[in-house]
This record gives structure tokens, sequence and C-alpha cells, in this order.
């Protein structure tokens, strides 16, 4: 399905759950949040029917976020059912890898094609300061799982963030070197949390560039990233620019927070209520979410912070 603006919509990010099992500063509050009632929280059931729907009017990738998506009891079971729609061609999540020891065989079983893990520094230290207490040693143990899983190729989000890991790209960057994993730098977005960081913690992609100036551009896949190769290295990097370029020509995406809203735009205010619709007021909502995506983005720089009237944690990404 096309909006007004002749992009195709072929992409649907699912937020599962707002909880996480880190509150990383860039994404939740220090005191975390409160426990929401279930009734808040769209059942696993309304998700499938959602996602089904949207597949039938042509989304072809789905991903789950959250929050934490691994979280989300009865989450391998959903992944089962979006596995068995024929039109979906691609089914992935995006974790801080915490649970995927334990679980990146069940959800390869399941049908997730592959898996994104947030990874921002290589210092443990670093890492329990920016997740507010998470173990480094847990989250690369998962990344590994991912990989034994065949849950790849796997990518490593690392989101730049000035006075922080700046100085970590090149290490960051060699872990492609001799894996076939995709390290991707993310120009940090000032939404919620991110926002009060102030527009010292804004490290544009440029960076990477300048430190790594060997870098090699290859062709588009058709993704967000712009990608590049260290010289022989098994694995890529990608930059993600939502500050230092507009990709919104190229958006696709349409995206369902936990509570049941679909949001045309990750940085608009509107939210369109899916909850309680079926068959084809189901459909007729989600054709109204298409044709609303706004052509772009408003403006959006390290001190003008993005419309989205929530956090991070509420929409995935
Ligand atoms: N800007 C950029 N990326 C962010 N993420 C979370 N908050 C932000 C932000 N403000 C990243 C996380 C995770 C993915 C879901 O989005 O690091 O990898
Ligand atoms: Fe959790 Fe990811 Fe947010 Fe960190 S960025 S608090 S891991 S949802």
């Amino acid at each position: 399905m096309r909006d007004r603006f002749q992009r195709e919509i072929t992409y649907l990010r699912v937020s599962l759950t707002d909880r996480c099992n880190l509150r990383c500063v860039y994404c939740m509050p220090p005191e975390g949040i409160g426990k929401r009632d279930h009734s808040q929280i769209l059942s696993l059931e309304e998700i499938e029917e959602i996602a089904r729907e949207a597949v039938a009017l042509g989304v072809r990738k789905i991903r789950l976020t959250g929050g934490e998506p691994l979280l989300r009891r009865g989450m391998t079971g959903l992944c089962r059912g979006l596995r068995a729609i024929p039109a979906l061609r691609e089914l992935t999540l995006t974790t801080n890898g915490l649970l995927l020891a334990e679980m990146a065989g069940e959800l390869k079983a399941a049908g997730v094609d592959r898996v994104n893990v947030s990874l921002d520094t290589l210092d443990p230290e670093k890492y329990r300061r920016i997740t507010r207490g998470g173990s480094l040693d847990a989250a690369l143990a998962g990344i590994q799982a991912a990989r034994d899983a065949g849950l790849t190729p796997v990518k490593l989000n690392c989101v730049l963030i000035g006075g922080f890991n700046g100085g970590e790209i090149p290490a960051l960057a060699a872990l492609t070197a001799r894996e076939p994993v995709e390290v991707r730098f993310i120009e940090l977005m000032p939404i919620g949390c991110a926002a009060g960081l102030g527009p010292e913690a804004y490290l544009p992609c440029e960076a990477v560039l300048e430190r790594l100036p060997g870098l090699e551009p290859l062709e588009p896949d058709g993704g967000v990233a712009e990608r590049y190769r260290l010289p022989g290295a098994a694995g890529t990097v990608g930059l993600i620019r939502p500050l230092s370029r507009c990709f919104c020509g190229q958006c696709g995406r349409l995206r369902l927070t936990a509570d049941g809203r679909i949001k045309p735009c990750l940085h608009a205010r509107e939210e369109l209520p899916l909850r309680g619709l079926h068959g084809p007021d189901l459909r007729r909502a989600l054709e109204a979410a298409v044709r609303r995506k706004p052509e772009r983005r408003g403006e959006l720089s390290a001190s003008v912070p993005s419309e989205a009237a929530r956090d991070m944690n509420q929409i995935g990404g």
C-alpha cells in the first residue's frame, strides 16, 4: 500500500511492552516506569490480529521491539503465529540481548529471522552506567547465543553519545573485522529522556567517518543505514543518521505502541487508537494511519527535540 507521497508501506514495528530489564539513560526515566495494568496493553491475540491486517495491506516485514520484547510472556508463541502469515517475508526483533543466552534457540525455532542487539560500549563499567546497572558480559553472551542459533546477520546498535563513546568508535567498528556482523552507529534522537541530556550528548555520524577514514562505501540495501566496510572485514559498518540526513523520503514504516496505538510517524504526536477494532474497521484505521503519514518529520536537531510525546521505551525506536 502506498501513502500520499508514493512511499510503499511495507514495514511494521511493534512494541510488545514498555517494560525493560535495563534503564538506558536516553530511553527510560531513572525511576523506571510504573507497572501497567494488563488491560492497558494489547493482548498477544490483538497484536496478531493487527499484524495480519497490516500484512493484508502490504506489510512484508515485522520487527518486535519494546521496551524489551523478550520480557513479554508468550512472545515466542506470537512469533510462531506471525511466522505462519504466508505473505510475511521477514520477522526480526530488537533487544538488549540480556535474555538471548536462554532464548535464542527458541526464537529461531519460532521463526524469528534475525535480531538487532543494543551495544553502546565495550567497557563493563560504562555499560553499567549507560544502562543503569546492566551486565556487559550478559549482553555479549546473548550476542554470541544469537549467532550460534543462526539469528543472523546479527546487527549491533550503538547509539553515539557525546562525551561517552566517541573514543570507542574504532573498537566497536573492529567487531566487524572477523565476524559477519553489522555494527550500526546511530545518532541520538532528542526524544523524551534523550532530549533532557542536552545538545552536548549529540555526536553526529560524521565522527565515525573522521575516525575511520579507511571505510569503503557499499551499495545501499534498501534500509535506512548507509553501509560501509573496513578493508578486508567480514562484517559491515552502518550509519543511521536521523538528524544529519533526513531519510523520511524512504520511510515505509508504521509503528504500533504496546497500548494499541498506531503512529504514522515516529517524530509526530499523532497516534490512532486501534483497540476494539476488528475486520473492516481495523483495516480502515490502518489505511487512515498510512494516509496520515507526513511527507517528512518536523525540524529535529541537537537543540530542537522531537514532537513525539513519549519516551522511546513506549515506541520501540
Ligand atoms: N536515539 C537513538 N536511538 C535510540 N534508541 C533508543 N533511544 C534512542 C534515541 N533517543 C535505540 C536503542 C535500541 C533501539 C531500539 O533504539 O539503543 O538499540
Ligand atoms: Fe531497555 Fe532498550 Fe530502552 Fe535500554 S534502550 S532501556 S535496553 S528498551
